[in-house]
């Protein structure tokens, strides 16, 4: 496994993955309904790219093929971030998000945050991240649980 910078001819992929693991993955902590209105459809790579114009986003390969991303936005906050249903629990989450933290104090974030599902809370415990609060987010009149999660970054060097 590697993980490098998204490229253009990545995604077509991504957006599979995202769409498929909302379907497969978030779909045991959440409804049906929810499930729909948070991917209704394999979404159009222009939709990414103009999502990718506002983040640094890293993607996880394996011979070739995205197994994860995650999205990093300018003031540490933690956007997008799946893996691919069928490689979860590999520990490429973990790789993806070692990797979003030294580029982050490295340009001297002071915290990561993220608003976390249901699903990802305990792999963000386990990494150190830790709650701020809990929230219910309002989506097309549907409501989300999702819990605010930081992780504070020392300085190095
Ligand atoms: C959250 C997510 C990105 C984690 O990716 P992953 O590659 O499966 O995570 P890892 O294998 O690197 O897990 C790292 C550690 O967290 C722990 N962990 C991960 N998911 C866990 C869970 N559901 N419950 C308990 N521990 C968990 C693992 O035990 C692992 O510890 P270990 O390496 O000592 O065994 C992935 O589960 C995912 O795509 N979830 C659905 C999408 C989503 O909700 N994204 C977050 C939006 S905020």
């Amino acid at each position: 496994m590697r993980i490098r910078r998204v490229r253009r001819a990545d995604i077509p992929q991504i957006a599979r993955l995202y769409y498929e693991t909302v379907h497969r993955v978030n779909a045991r902590d959440y409804g049906p309904e929810q499930i729909e209105i948070w991917a209704p459809q394999v979404y159009p790579d222009a939709f990414w790219q103009r999502r990718f114009r506002r983040h640094r986003v890293l993607v996880a390969e394996d011979d070739g093929a995205v197994t994860g991303f995650v999205e990093l936005g300018r003031k540490g906050e933690i956007d997008c971030f799946y893996v691919h249903y069928a490689h979860q629990h590999r520990r490429i989450g973990g790789a993806l998000m070692g990797r979003v933290e030294r580029e982050a104090r490295g340009r001297g974030n002071r915290r990561l945050r993220a608003d976390v599902s249901i699903t990802a809370e305990p792999f963000f415990r386990r990494i150190g991240f830790r709650i701020v609060r809990r929230q219910i987010k309002i989506c097309r009149n549907r409501t989300f649980k999702q819990t605010v999660m930081e992780k504070r970054l020392r300085r190095t060097g």
